[in-house]
């Protein structure tokens, strides 16, 4: 049993929480080792309403990229403000949605003629993307993977692999979606080891053992090839616990999709626009997919999503079986407002962030290792740039979990390591079953990450010696 305080909390932010409890849904993932009530946040740093100031290292669930309230973005949505708030992008023309589309069509992956169109929400860019792949190819079957995390609308829930209450009890769901295995190394689905688990090739690639359940199973035994539509991943899974598969998997999924005319899209939400140290994480590898989702850190924190694709699948102008007039749209997409902020956003990332994400990432996984060496309920630290998971185990020879409730207060080991961190001034959030995810701002500094890592030790020092 390890021992869980209760985090002190203040009057006057006792009665902002209970307030917010009386009338806000009850489906929230809020929990009681963190009772944040902000005031304002600038930069990495979140200052609470009595006053305290906290390291930011969640940024809004990977949003504030740029840090909070970075002022050329401020700057940005001030100056348009004044010109024009709203007029509905889908109907009428204005400039910053133009110049933000090129800016996208411009750094995403794919040398090729693209369409962008703008949602408000990550979410609605994976349902774009459906849509747009059902439309083109007519084929009714889906791929996605265990573990994935695609959002909260049908569509997101019924690709989603990550967690069953994200699930349950929502049936039913869109039907004809197959989950397979995604490269979860650490523990893998097959009892496998990389690169041991290569075998054979596909077509000339690597063929990395959990890939051929797709390849020689599914597609074997269960469904025929043309009838997939769209094959959707993440290029490190985010929700599922910031897992960085093999470099073989996106080649390989490329491959298959080119073989049987299947639409490959590429979910960069959570671990795009700079997050893993280059503009896309499937930049790593050289790998560009058919649909790129982006969303969270576009705007800032401003509400904002693109679906950038081949403009075959996206114009009838230049494909007939692409999407006509009238069979999409969203009345806040591209709005003028958060459109300068992307733009503004971008500029950011493209001029100080994305090298400071793979400097100060690459520090960061540093030391996280040297901490993996000290500390035995570390199982494994992985990640791209300021992306970075570290896995939880309660023994580290057979990579054990921990129970799910091993505290006196029944919270479970992210909550109490979370927590403890809060106390101490770090926020942190969980991620997958039993992991700890870092995505701070981009702009952190080397100060910001010894500071972090300082705290986290103490913690899990802790954490250890009540475990005795
Ligand atoms: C990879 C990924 N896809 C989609 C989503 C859904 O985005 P939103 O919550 O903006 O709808 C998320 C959100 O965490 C995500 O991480």
């Amino acid at each position: 049993m390890i021992e869980y305080r209760s985090p002190e909390i203040s009057k006057k932010a006792k009665a902002v929480i209970d307030r917010d409890r009386k009338i806000m849904f009850g489906a929230h993932t809020r929990t009681s080792e963190i009772p944040l009530v902000v005031d304002h946040a600038q930069g990495a740093k979140v200052t609470d309403i009595d006053g305290r100031t906290y390291l930011d290292f969640g940024a809004g669930f990977a949003v504030v990229g740029t840090g909070h309230c970075h002022p050329d973005v401020i700057t940005a949505i001030e100056q348009q403000i004044r010109k024009l708030i709203h007029i509905s992008g889908s109907d009428f023309y204005y400039t910053p949605q133009i110049e933000l589309a090129e800016k996208l069509i411009e750094i995403t992956p794919g040398d090729y003629d693209k369409r962008v169109y703008f949602g408000s929400s990550g979410a609605e860019a994976v349902e774009a993307s459906l849509k747009i792949s059902r439309c083109f190819t007519r084929r009714p079957r889906m791929i996605s993977f265990l573990g994935a995390f695609h959002g909260r609308t049908f569509a997101g829930m019924t690709m989603s692999g990550s967690k069953k209450v994200q699930r349950a009890h929502f049936s039913g769901l869109i039907p004809e979606v197959y989950h397979v295995p995604y490269p979860y190394c650490y523990r893998c689905a097959f009892a496998q080891t990389y690169p041991e688990c290569i075998r054979k090739e596909y077509k000339g690639i690597p063929l990395i053992y959990c890939m051929s359940y797709l390849t020689d199973i599914i597609f074997e035994r269960l469904i025929a090839p043309d009838d997939v539509g769209l094959i959707m991943a993440e290029p490190i899974q985010g929700e599922g616990g910031y897992i960085v598969p093999p470099k073989e998997f996106l080649p390989l999924l490329r491959k298959v999709c080119d073989e049987h005319g299947i639409i490959f899209i590429l979910d960069e939400i959570q671990s795009g626009l700079g997050r893993t140290g280059k503009w896309f994480a499937c930049d790593h590898v050289g790998i560009a997919p058919d649909i790129t989702l982006t969303a969270k850190a576009i705007a800032s924190g401003l509400p904002m999503s693109a679906t950038i694709g081949k403009a075959a699948l996206m114009d009838p102008d230049v494909d007939p079986r692409a999407w006509v007039p009238g069979s999409h749209g969203s009345t806040f997409g591209g709005n003028p407002v958060i459109a300068s902020a992307a733009i503004a956003t971008l500029k950011i990332i493209e001029q100080q962030l994305i090298k400071n994400a793979d400097e100060v990432g690459g520090f960061l996984k540093q030391e996280l290792i040297a901490m993996m060496d000290r500390h035995r309920i570390i199982g494994e630290v992985r990640g791209l740039g300021l992306m970075l998971g570290i896995e939880l185990v309660q023994k580290k020879e057979d990579k054990t979990f921990f129970p799910p409730e091993v505290t006196r207060e029944g919270k479970n080991i992210k909550e109490v390591i979370t927590g403890e961190c809060f106390k101490r001034g770090l926020i942190l959030y969980g991620a997958g079953i039993s992991s700890l995810r870092m995505s701070p701002p981009l702009m952190v500094t080397r100060d910001d990450a010894e500071a972090a890592i300082k705290i986290l030790d103490e913690v899990i020092t802790n954490v250890e010696n009540q475990m005795k």
